[in-house]
Parts: structure tokens; C-alpha cells; sequence
């Protein structure tokens, strides 16, 4: 019952995919194609596959056209395996090392061409977020965090976060390079009373285009025993005074990591 309501709405979406109330559409104007002879599609699957950088991807083309069709990926992705069925096409993508690549699909059936995308993106989660124990030097404290094994790091942003609020951020977009990379942020700020036993943290966030991927250290506590009398005298809150980012890239790694891949 329920199933033999809901196919005419289905079938309006994919017919009238935009704009407009199918429903008066339905009324006014029925699809013109005749009930017997489904609209041709074509798909590609998955639609955004995640792999590791150097890594390979499985993209599944498939169609609904009876008869023999004509298909191909369109990709500068390096080709690998080709697996087919009877309405289907898999092709293997070798080597993805660009953050993202594009895909698409193209098939003709009699005479008519469609095509399907798909994305692929190459990026590796950092293997360690760690942040050092602030260490005191006059009235300042130094914090160093250590980002390792991260990629693509054009798409990372570091942060560091004193009882949950962020007090400092770097984007590190100017780094386009195409390996695994460390990353050190250092940091000095100057702490008040309000700091003490206040958990920081650092933490690392790549943002994908829609894929967010994120990581974060152990929680440190800046504690009474590093807090001079002098800094207390100081302002209760902190400031930066010196800033940096170091970045250590190393394309060894790449290529130890994707032997522990494979
Ligand atoms: C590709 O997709 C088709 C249709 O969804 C499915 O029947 C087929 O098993 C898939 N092939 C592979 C290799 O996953
Ligand atoms: C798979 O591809 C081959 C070569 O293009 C073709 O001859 C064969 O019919 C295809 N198999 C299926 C099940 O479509
Ligand atoms: C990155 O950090 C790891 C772990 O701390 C270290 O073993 C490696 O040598 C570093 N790589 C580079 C390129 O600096």
C-alpha cells in the first residue's frame, strides 16, 4: 500500500529534480517519456571516497541502459584494474596524491550521453597531536605543539585552547607542499592568576571542503609551582608576545607511510 503511494512521488523527484511544486506539475503536464521506458541515469560510487595519500580508490559506474553502452572514466588519475557487469563498470584510481580529484563517469546509450562525478581527496589524519608542559622563562611561559605526519598541511589549522576558549590560531594555507608534513607551533603568552588550573589544549583541524577531520592533545595545566610572584603582578590576562610556526616536511615519510599501508 504504502510502497504503491510513495513510487509516483519518487518518480516526480527524479523527473522534475528542480524547482516548481511536482505536485502541480503532475497535475498540469505527466512526464512525457511513456511509463514503459525508465529516464536513462547514469551513477558513480561512492561519490567522495577519502584514501591516504598515494593511496588507490574503487569507483563503481553504473547505468541503467539496456543495451551494449559506450563508457569512460574521465580522470587525471592514474587508471589501474578494470572489473565489469552487466550494467556496471569498476575502475581502480592509483596513486591519488592530489588532496582532491575530480571524476566523472560519461556513458552513451543509444545516442544519448550522461555523466556521473564523483571526488576522490588524499589526506592523512596527524599521527600525534602532542602539547608540551608550558615552560616558565622569566615571566613568560612557552608552549610548543607538536603536529605530526599530517597532510594535505595547506588545510590544517592549529589551536590552542586555555579552559575550552581558543586563545591563539594559524592557518597554514601558504604551505602548499604536496608531502607529509610535522608542524611546531610555538607560543608565548604571558599568564595571571585567571590561568592557573586552566586546562590547554592544542588541537589540529583539517577542513576538506565539507570533510572536517580533527585531532587534539592531552590537556596541559599551567600549575601554582611555575607561576612566579612577579607574573601574578602582571596582567591577569595573557598575551602573545612571539609566534611562530615551524614546518618539517619530509617526502621520506611518504613513502615509509605507504609502505606500512601496503
Ligand atoms: C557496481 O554497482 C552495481 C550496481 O549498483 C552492483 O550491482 C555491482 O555489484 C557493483 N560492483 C562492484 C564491483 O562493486
Ligand atoms: C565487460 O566488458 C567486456 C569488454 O568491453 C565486454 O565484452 C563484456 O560483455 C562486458 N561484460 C558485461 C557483463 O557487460
Ligand atoms: C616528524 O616527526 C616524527 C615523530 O616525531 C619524526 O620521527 C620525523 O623525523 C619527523 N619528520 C620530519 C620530516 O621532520
Amino acid at each position: 500500500m504504502e510502497s504503491a503511494l510513495l513510487l509516483p512521488s519518487l518518480l516526480l523527484v527524479a523527473a522534475y529534480p528542480r524547482g516548481g511544486s511536482p505536485q502541480q506539475e503532475w497535475m498540469q503536464s505527466p512526464p512525457a517519456p511513456s511509463v514503459t521506458s525508465a529516464p536513462f541515469w547514469v551513477r558513480l560510487n561512492p561519490e567522495l571516497e577519502a584514501v591516504p595519500p598515494g593511496g588507490s580508490a574503487w569507483l563503481n559506474c553504473s547505468h541503467n541502459c539496456p543495451l551494449p553502452v559506450h563508457s569512460s572514466l574521465r580522470t587525471q588519475l592514474r587508471q589501474g584494474k578494470i572489473v565489469n557487469g552487466s550494467g556496471w563498470v569498476s575502475y581502480q584510481l592509483l596513486d591519488v596524491r592530489a588532496w582532491n580529484s575530480k571524476v566523472r563517469c560519461v556513458v552513451t546509450c543509444a545516442g544519448e550521453t550522461r555523466e556521473a562525478t564523483a571526488r576522490i581527496t588524499a589526506y592523512k589524519r596527524p599521527r600525534s597531536v602532542i602539547l608540551e608542559p608550558p615552560v616558565l622563562v622569566g615571566h613568560k611561559y612557552t608552549l610548543r605543539c607538536y603536529v605530526t605526519h599530517v597532510f594535505p598541511v595547506g588545510f590544517l589549522v592549529v589551536s590552542l585552547r586555555r579552559g575550552g576558549r581558543v586563545i591563539y590560531h594559524e592557518s597554514l594555507e601558504r604551505f602548499t607542499g604536496s608531502d607529509l608534513a610535522n608542524v611546531t607551533l610555538t607560543y608565548v603568552m604571558r599568564a595571571g592568576l585567571n590561568d592557573l588550573w586552566q586546562p590547554l589544549t592544542c588541537h589540529a583541524r583539517l577542513n576538506l571542503d565539507g570533510l572536517v577531520v580533527r585531532s587534539s592533545s592531552a590537556p596541559v595545566m599551567l600549575t601554582v609551582l611555575a607561576l612566579s610572584p612577579a607574573s601574578i603582578a602582571l596582567a591577569s590576562t595573557s598575551i602573545a608576545t612571539l609566534v611562530g610556526i615551524l614546518l618539517a616536511v619530509g617526502a621520506v615519510y611518504v613513502r615509509k607511510y605507504l609502505a606500512v599501508q601496503t
